[in-house]
């Protein structure tokens, strides 16, 4: 089977996609109507919590920090936060939190993520700019990186743009929202992997993908 070559491939797959979370995710889906968004919402279940076990995975064997491209309100850099200081890294956090309603950034939405990172704005290096702009592309190519989130602007230019930002990243780069809006963000992924020469792990039921690494783990 093509998922089933490599060794680090079988382990995080293993680790992330349990027969009991996808298991869930699929009655999800069976249970809620089309009328419901097509069972969408099956896509979202364990999401975060796989984003987490992903950067986990690569911060046990790959070195450099933790970046998220798309913070909005910190539910995800929070915890992603903790777990660098937790292994002694940085955590990078990029978005320009510019108010605009139809990517859900509000007035408040930056004071909100200041206020959920709080408790870890010590480990936390914040670049309130574009991902695109090319300050922030200089920066994060100028950092070693462990795991990378890219969750930020959603259309294929920007997406794909993020993916070969971080492209050096030593681990994971986990990719939001790969089947929405369709097909940009599958087909930026796609694109980003043929280029980079990474490989993509995606999952039916879940609405996130990853591209492997291309590095061994250190031993
Ligand atoms: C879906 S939200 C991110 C959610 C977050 N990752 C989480 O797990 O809670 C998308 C974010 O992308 C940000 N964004 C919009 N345009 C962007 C751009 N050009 N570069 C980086 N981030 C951008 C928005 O401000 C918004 O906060």
């Amino acid at each position: 089977m093509v998922y089933r070559e490599t060794k680090l491939r079988d382990e995080f797959m293993d680790l992330l996609f349990s027969e009991e979370d996808m298991e869930a995710a699929r009655r999800w889906f069976l249970n809620n109507p089309a009328s419901e968004g097509p069972g969408l919402h099956a896509y979202y279940i364990g999401r975060n919590k796989r984003i987490l076990k992903a950067a986990e995975f690569c911060l046990e064997r790959y070195p450099g920090d933790l970046a998220e491209i798309g913070c909005y309100s910190g539910a995800s850099t929070r915890p992603l936060a903790g777990l660098a200081e937790e292994y002694g890294r940085r955590m990078i956090a990029v978005d320009p939190w510019i108010v605009d309603p139809k990517v859900h950034c509000h007035e408040d939405t930056y004071e909100k993520w200041q206020l959920n990172t709080k408790p870890v704005a010590h480990v936390i290096d914040e670049v309130r700019q574009k991902s695109q702009s090319e300050e922030a592309i200089a920066y994060l190519k100028s950092r070693q990186l462990a795991f990378v989130y890219v969750d930020g602007l959603h259309n294929y230019e920007a997406a794909y743009t993020d993916y070969l930002t971080v492209s050096h990243c030593n681990g994971i780069i986990a990719a939001d929202d790969i089947n929405w809006p369709r097909p940009d963000m599958w087909r930026a992924l796609w694109d980003a992997a043929r280029i980079t020469g990474r490989e993509i792990v995606w999952y039916p039921n879940c609405v996130e993908g990853y591209l492997l690494p291309i590095k061994s783990p250190e031993t």
